[in-house]
């Protein structure tokens, strides 16, 4: 364990951008309870529908004053360089330095379109992209990707064209477009992407447990920046027991969630409008919090049932001081 916890000390945490879970409030609240342990958080990405006006929602997430305490870096996804460029400009005068790129998103509905994991298999298309945007202006490029839309070994045929680019980083996550969220992430074709790439690359992809992490540094002894998604939200303590190279939950675990749950649940309401909306809010972050329970099935049961404050109030506690913290 001890050399362990010294190579752990060496990692990098990222917070993986999740839409609709990763705003500045989950991440104020992440940073407030379990601050130190994440390096830094991408936000979720900024999209157009044909008109190049950043919405309120993406400006919320991005203003400085609400990501004082935050390394936060922004993403796009797109497939259209005007935009990409209007989104470069747009976070400069923010202040911010860099913007990623999502190449990663596998839904039919935007891969269709070329853009997210749909736009790897065209590698022209993105050389011409970066051309653009690196002659246009200074803004950092760093990729967020997939392996490929249909197989794995399309990303191959991009790591040339982003070799021509001062790329910051590449975070691949160990999937291909096609297989959305199911099946395992493949191992064995992330190994290629190191053997083929002379970029920085980070992993990401069903990091969920200490010992998880553990075997992948095991197997990726060159890769030290790891970024954490579905795992971060449901585990929020994760990031901090990987960097401290331990499998046991600090003492304060039950206050301290039960502080960070409370926070997540106020930011709730300050957006949402009803008890339904926010408890709906709520049940979608307890779709994750449910796998760090004995029984996560019940678990989501009992906030499903909840229509009213009152209930939804009385089921977490019940969760939380009955029930599951107990036998963690
Ligand atoms: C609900 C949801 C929303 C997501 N939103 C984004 C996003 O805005 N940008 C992005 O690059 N990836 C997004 N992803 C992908 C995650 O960042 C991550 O790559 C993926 O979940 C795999 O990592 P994990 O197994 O650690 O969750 C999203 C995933 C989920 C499940």
């Amino acid at each position: 364990m001890k050399s362990y916890l010294c190579e752990a000390m060496h990692h990098k945490l990222i917070s993986s951008p999740l839409q609709g879970f990763t705003d500045f409030h989950f991440r104020n609240a992440f940073q407030q309870f379990f601050g130190g342990s994440i390096d830094h958080f991408y936000a979720p990405y900024i999209r157009f529908n044909g008109k190049m006006v950043i919405k309120p929602i993406y400006e919320r997430d991005l203003k400085p004053k609400n990501n004082t305490k935050l390394e936060v870096i922004p993403q796009v996804m797109t497939c259209h360089v005007e935009e990409f460029i209007f989104a470069a400009n747009y976070v400069r005068s923010l202040g911010y330095k860099e913007l990623n790129w999502n190449l990663g998103c596998p839904y039919p509905m935007v891969t269709n379109k070329g853009m997210g994991s749909g736009l790897i298999k065209d590698p022209e298309k993105i050389d011409r992209i970066l051309d653009r945007v690196h002659t246009e202006t200074d803004i950092i490029v760093s990729m967020k990707m997939r392996m490929g839309y249909e197989h794995a070994g399309e990303i191959l045929d991009v790591f040339p064209v982003l070799e021509k680019y001062p790329i910051k980083n590449i975070g691949i996550h160990a999937r291909i477009g096609a297989q959305l969220y199911k099946g395992g992430t493949d191992l064995d074709a992330f190994q290629r992407c190191i053997d083929h790439s002379n970029q920085k690359l980070y992993f990401n992809g069903d990091i969920t447990s200490v010992a998880i992490f553990e075997k992948l540094t095991e197997r990726f002894p060159s890769i030290d920046h790891w970024m954490l998604g579905r795992g971060l939200i449901a585990d929020p303590f994760l990031p901090g027991m990987i960097k401290s190279g331990t499998e046991i939950y600090p003492e304060d675990k039950l206050e301290r969630f039960s502080k960070y749950h409370d926070t997540l649940f106020t930011a709730a309401e300050q957006k949402l409008t009803g008890e339904k909306a926010v408890i709906r809010k709520m049940l979608s972050y307890w779709e994750y919090f449910s796998a760090m329970f004995p029984n996560p099935t019940k678990v989501v049961k009992m906030i499903k049932k909840a229509k009213t404050y009152e209930v939804y109030n009385t089921a977490v506690r019940e969760i939380l001081e009955l029930e599951a913290f107990a036998d963690f």
